[in-house]
C-alpha cells in the first residue's frame, strides 16, 4: 500500500472509472464531462462566491502547468526556495530565459514575510514570485495569509503557487489568498492516477499574461483556459482520468470523508472534513513519531496535512522502509541530501486515520522487531 507523498493509494471506484469507453473529445459528452469538474474544482481551489477566477485541467504532468504557468508572466521572477520543487520551479524559470533572483529559505521553514517584503523592495519590481505551498520533499507547509499580506503591497507581482501536495489536502482560499496562479497534480491529495493536472488563475495574471510574447502552444495558460472555457480542449485529453477526475470530486463534495451518521452535509462541509481529516492525521503521525523520540524535520508551525518528514535519528531508513514493505507498506526515504536522515509518510487523499493506525503499529513492530527477509 502506498504511503508514500505521492503518487498515493486510488480506490477501486476510481479506477473503475478508468476503464470506461474512450469518447470523441469534440463530442458534446466530453463537454458534459467537463462541465462536471468546475463546482467542484471552485471548491478545491477554495474560490470565493464572486470570484473572478478561471479553472482549467490540462493532460500533463504537475511540472507541465509549473511551466505553463511561467509562461504567462514578464522576465523579472523572484523565487522562493525552501526545498527541492521551489528549486525545480526557479530552474524552470531560468531554462525558460527569466530573470531570477534566488530567495533561499532554510529548508523546513516557509519563507518570512518581513524577508519577502525587503527582498521585492529593495530588489524589485518582479513580474511574478514563485512559491511551493507545500514542500513535499521536506513536508514543510508554508502558510500563504501571511505572503498574500505582503504581496498585496506589490500588485505588479503575480504570485504563482505550486499546490501540488496541498490541494484537496488542505484549504487554498484562493482569492483570499490573492493567488495568481495555482496548480496541481491529481495524483497527491486528489488520490487519483497521476497524468493531468488542474489549475486555476486569476483575472489579472489572465490580462497580463496578454502582454507576454511566444508562450508556446501545448503549455501556453491562455489556450489552455480558453480551451476548458471553451469545453474544447487545444490537444486530445485524457479522458479516462477525466472521469476519474469528476467521480474522485463528486465524491468528496457529496461527503466521502463525513464520519458515518454525521449526517447530510454542504459540499463545503464535505471539503472541510476532508481537509480536518488530514490535519488529524497529521497530529497522530507527529504522536507517533515524538512518542518514538524522533522529532519533525519542518519547525514548528510549518508541518504538512500531506507529508509528514520525520528526522530519522538512529533508525536506518533503508532497513525500516524494506521491513514495512515486506509488511505490505511503502514509505519513502528523504529526498537528496536528507537521505538516510530523514524518511516521510504520505498521509493524503484516500487514506483515513484508522488506515495510518495500522501503518504506524507495523512501524512500531518493524522498529521493534524486524522482519525476517
Ligand atoms: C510540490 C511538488 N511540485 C511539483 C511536483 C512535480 O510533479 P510531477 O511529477 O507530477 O510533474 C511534485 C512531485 O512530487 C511535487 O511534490
Amino acid at each position: 500500500m502506498l504511503w508514500i507523498p505521492g503518487p498515493t493509494e486510488v480506490r477501486p471506484e476510481i479506477l473503475a472509472q478508468l476503464a470506461r469507453p474512450a469518447i470523441g473529445h469534440r463530442s458534446a459528452q466530453m463537454v458534459e464531462l467537463i462541465e462536471r469538474l468546475d463546482p467542484h474544482l471552485a471548491l478545491a481551489f477554495g474560490l470565493s462566491t464572486d470570484s473572478t477566477a478561471e479553472l482549467g485541467v490540462h493532460s500533463v504532468s504537475a511540472s507541465g502547468m509549473m511551466e505553463a504557468s511561467l509562461r504567462g508572466v514578464g522576465q523579472k521572477i523572484l523565487a522562493v526556495k525552501n526545498g527541492a520543487f521551489a528549486g525545480r520551479f526557479a530552474t524552470m524559470a531560468e531554462s525558460l530565459g527569466k530573470q531570477v533572483e534566488h530567495l533561499e529559505v532554510e529548508w523546513g521553514r516557509g519563507v518570512d514575510p518581513a524577508v519577502l517584503d525587503e527582498t521585492l523592495t529593495q530588489k524589485g519590481p518582479f513580474d511574478a514570485v514563485t512559491l511551493v505551498s507545500n514542500e513535499t520533499s521536506t513536508g514543510t507547509l508554508t502558510p500563504l495569509a501571511p505572503i498574500a499580506e505582503v504581496l498585496a503591497r506589490f500588485p505588479e507581482t503575480m504570485f504563482l503557487v505550486d499546490l501540488v501536495s496541498l490541494i484537496a489536502g488542505a484549504p487554498v482560499d484562493f482569492d483570499a489568498n490573492g493567488i495568481d496562479f495555482g496548480f496541481a497534480g491529481v495524483q497527491k491529495a486528489l488520490a487519483l492516477p497521476p497524468g493531468i493536472a488542474v489549475f486555476c488563475a486569476s483575472r489579472r495574471y489572465e490580462q497580463a499574461a496578454q502582454k507576454v510574447p511566444c508562450r508556446g502552444w501545448h503549455l501556453d495558460p491562455l489556450k489552455l483556459l480558453a480551451g476548458h472555457k471553451q469545453r474544447k480542449t487545444p490537444a486530445t485529453p485524457c479522458t479516462p482520468l477525466y472521469y476519474a477526475l469528476a467521480q474522485q470530486l463528486e465524491d468528496i463534495s457529496s461527503g466521502l470523508d463525513l464520519a458515518p451518521g454525521q449526517g447530510s452535509s454542504s459540499p463545503a462541509k464535505a471539503w472541510a472534513a476532508r481537509f480536518d481529516k488530514h490535519e488529524s492525521m497529521r497530529s497522530q503521525t507527529e504522536a507517533w513519531a515524538t512518542g518514538h523520540g524522533l522529532s519533525l524535520f519542518p519547525a514548528t508551525g510549518f508541518r504538512s496535512p500531506t507529508v509528514s518528514c520525520i528526522n530519522a535519528g538512529e533508525i536506518d531508513v533503508g532497513a525500516l522502509q524494506a521491513d514495512l514493505s515486506r509488511r505490505g507498506y511503502l514509505i519513502s526515504n528523504g529526498y537528496g541530501d536528507l537521505k538516510g536522515r530523514t524518511f516521510r509518510i504520505g498521509h493524503m487523499g484516500d487514506h483515513t486515520p484508522a488506515g495510518l493506525a495500522e501503518l504506524l503499529s507495523a512501524a512500531d513492530d518493524a522498529i521493534s522487531s524486524p522482519a525476517r527477509s
